[in-house]
Order: structure tokens, then C-alpha cells, then sequence
């Protein structure tokens, strides 16, 4: 399939303006993250086994017992109408035409209830941000939970809002046809005079520890995922604390610039968790051979961002399961190139560092 990043996101920004444009695309500081997350990838050779004897391949798999086509999930995006009139629903019909896991944001632009009711068979997870007003997140959990949420993914890595400049510098805030009902009314308000980066540092707890963690366990049966965690100590301290899953990320580069891409840290992380939560990664994955690299290295899912926004505003939920569809049919090319049947089959020796790229820390 012939599909070019390159051409949706220029289409994108042409179709939803530069306010749009500019949240979607930012990253923090000086933005050194957002390329870095995207070349550590290319830090990574596939190393292909040959004579393999495989005439069929599969990229389904399971994350926390829900069965999906594809280890290529949707990351929870927030604000999704100002991509496109449907929004989240729109994103969340193509993950379903695809057979693919979405992750909706708290701060979507559609209600958890409208999304269940579009999809409601479909594997959604609800991403959650504790607040400091703990009634409305207990309160989004209930909703979440009565709506076949599979998994609460319980974002780690926002005590404050990062330094968005693009953001500030474009005036980006919600418009007045968009609201935020998963959130309280109050969120909409600030949303639409401060911006987004003002409800994270005004409405978000600034102060979550590893109880928390089992504080949002113990509101529902669901799973907890910790989206957002970039060392292996913290990995640890999220499982001890009742985390089935991690998803090592450091937020598409838009919290702390100076930090280390996603690509470079996954292994060891994966290497310290030793199997006793899934792993799942985000932050630059751009291409199959991506995904491969990562789940060589030990994730067992990917998540995109950006390429699902330029996706859904390019082409609503057509364009959304058209881009799942076309990772998924590069996977299995790159799997059949490199000799591995399934994703159990995709292990750490079809990963090497290329040359000049040596890890300071950590397994190569
Ligand atoms: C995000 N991300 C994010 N994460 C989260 O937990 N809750 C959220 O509401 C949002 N909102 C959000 C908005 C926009 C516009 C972007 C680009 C990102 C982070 C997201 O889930 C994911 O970690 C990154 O987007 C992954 O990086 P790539 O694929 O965009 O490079
Ligand atoms: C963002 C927040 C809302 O990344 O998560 O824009």
C-alpha cells in the first residue's frame, strides 16, 4: 500500500488551519525531543533471519487479554474535533473498521458514552487524568466502567504542562462549538480562555505517587496502564503498586524536551519489568519497520499519535482505518523479510544498534 506521512500532514494542516495545526504538530522547549523520537528509530537496524520456512504471517495479538488485529494502537489524543466534525467518533469507527485498540483522551471533544455507542464492541481503553477534585475522576471512572471501557490508562507524566510554545505563541484554546464532557463544565470554560496547557496546570494533581495508582485500581474492576513512564525504577514502582501495563512514553515530546527519546530507553525498562506487566511504547513511530524494532526490543504494542490526527482530518474514519490497514500490511511485509511469523516471534536478535549509534546504558 502506497501511504505517505509526509503528504497526510501536509494535507492535514492545509484542511485544519495553523491554531490546529500548531497543537497538534508542538512539541516542548525547543522541540529537540520531537525529531529525537523519530530518529532513534532509524538508531536501529532490523537484523532479518533468513530460510525461515514461513509462507503465513499474523500481527494479531492480545493486550491484557483483548484480541486485535494489530500490535498498532491509537494513543489517546485530546481535542480531536478541531481535526474533524465527528472527532473521537470518527477515530474511533476507523480503529474499529481495522480491528485496532483506540485509547480515548479525557480530554476529548466527544463524550465517552457517544464513542461506546458507535463502537460498542470494539477494544477501547479510556485514558485518565487524576484531578485535583477526585469526586470527577471517580466519577469518570464509574462512567468509563459502565461503558466497556477495557482498561483505565492513567497518564503519569503531567504534573504541570510542559512549555508548549508553538501553543502559546498561536493563542491555541478550544473554540466555542467544542466542549469537554468527559470533564466538568468548569474544563470547557478554561479551555476556551486559557488554553489547554491552563487546564493541565490548573486542574490536573500535580502530586500522584504510586498509591494512586492503586487508588484508581480499587474505583473498578478495570486494569490500570501507566501511560508515560521513562525509567525502570518508576516501571517497577507502577507494577509494585498494582499497574498491569506500562506504556513507556515521554508524551509525543510535548512535557519535557530533555529527555531521552523513547528508543533508547525501552529496552532496559523492558529488561528490568521481566514480564510481570506488558510494556507498550509510543513517541516517533512512524513506519512498520518501527514497530518492529520496538516489539524486537520487548514491547508488545505500539501507540501513534500525530499520524492518527492527520489521519482522521485527512479522512475521517476511512482515513483513520486506512492508515491502521496500511501498518498492518507493512508489518506483515517486514515480518515475512525478517523471517518471523507472528509477534512471539519477533525477538531481540532481529534488533542490532547501528553503527556509530552505541547505547551508553543498557543492552544493545
Ligand atoms: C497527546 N498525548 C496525550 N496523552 C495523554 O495521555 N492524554 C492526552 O490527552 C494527550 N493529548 C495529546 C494531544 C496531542 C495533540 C498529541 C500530539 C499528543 C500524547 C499521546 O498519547 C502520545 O503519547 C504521543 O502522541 C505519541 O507520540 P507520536 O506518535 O505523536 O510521536
Ligand atoms: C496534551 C495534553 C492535553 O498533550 O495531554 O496536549
Amino acid at each position: 500500500m502506497d501511504l505517505s506521512l509526509e503528504d497526510l500532514e501536509h494535507d492535514a494542516r492545509h484542511l485544519i488551519g495553523e491554531m490546529a495545526y500548531a497543537y497538534y504538530s508542538g512539541g516542548a522547549d525547543d522541540e529537540r525531543l520531537l525529531e529525537e523520537n523519530v530518529a532513534a528509530w532509524g538508531h536501529w537496524q532490523l537484523h532479518p533471519r533468513v530460510l525461515a520456512g514461513i509462507s503465513d504471517v499474523t500481527t494479531t495479538t492480545t493486550l491484557l487479554g483483548t484480541q486485535v488485529t494489530s500490535p498498532v494502537g491509537i494513543a489517546p489524543t485530546a481535542i480531536q474535533g478541531l481535526a474533524h466534525a465527528d472527532g473521537e467518533v470518527a477515530t474511533a469507527r476507523g480503529a474499529a473498521k481495522a480491528g485496532a485498540l483506540m485509547i480515548l483522551s479525557s480530554l476529548a471533544t466527544c463524550s465517552l458514552e457517544e464513542v461506546a455507542a458507535a463502537v460498542p464492541e470494539a477494544p477501547r481503553w479510556m485514558q485518565i487524568y487524576i484531578l485535583r477534585d477526585r469526586a470527577r475522576t471517580v466519577e469518570l471512572v464509574g462512567r468509563a466502567a459502565a461503558h466497556g471501557y477495557g482498561a483505565l490508562v492513567l497518564t503519569v507524566d503531567a504534573p504541570v504542562s510542559g512549555l508548549r510554545l508553538r501553543e502559546w505563541r498561536a493563542g491555541v484554546h478550544l473554540p466555542d462549538d467544542l466542549a469537554l464532557p468527559n470533564l466538568a463544565a468548569a474544563s470547557t470554560e478554561s479551555a476556551r480562555e486559557g488554553g489547554f496547557m491552563a487546564v493541565v496546570t490548573r486542574e490536573f494533581e500535580p502530586a500522584l505517587t504510586p498509591d494512586d495508582i492503586g487508588w484508581l485500581a480499587s474505583l473498578s474492576a478495570l486494569p490500570v496502564v501507566a501511560k508515560g513512564v521513562q525509567r525502570a525504577d518508576d516501571a517497577v514502582r507502577c507494577i509494585d503498586a498494582g499497574a498491569a501495563a506500562i506504556v513507556v512514553s515521554n508524551h509525543g515530546a510535548r512535557q519535557l524536551a530533555d529527555a531521552p527519546a523513547t528508543a533508547d530507553i525501552l529496552s532496559e525498562i523492558v529488561d528490568t519489568v521481566a514480564g510481570r506487566a506488558e510494556v507498550y511504547v509510543d513517541g516517533g513511530i512512524r513506519r512498520a519497520p518501527d514497530v518492529v524494532k520496538a516489539l524486537a526490543l520487548g514491547a508488545r504494542a505500539v501507540l501513534v499519535g500525530r499520524p492518527s490526527l492527520w489521519a482522521l482530518a485527512t479522512g475521517g474514519s476511512d482515513g483513520v482505518a486506512t492508515l491502521l490497514q496500511w501498518y498492518r500490511s507493512e508489518l506483515l511485509r517486514t515480518m515475512a523479510l525478517c523471517g518471523a511469523a507472528s509477534v512471539d516471534h519477533i525477538d531481540r536478535s532481529l534488533v542490532r544498534r547501528a553503527s556509530g549509534w552505541a547505547l551508553e546504558a543498557g543492552p544493545a
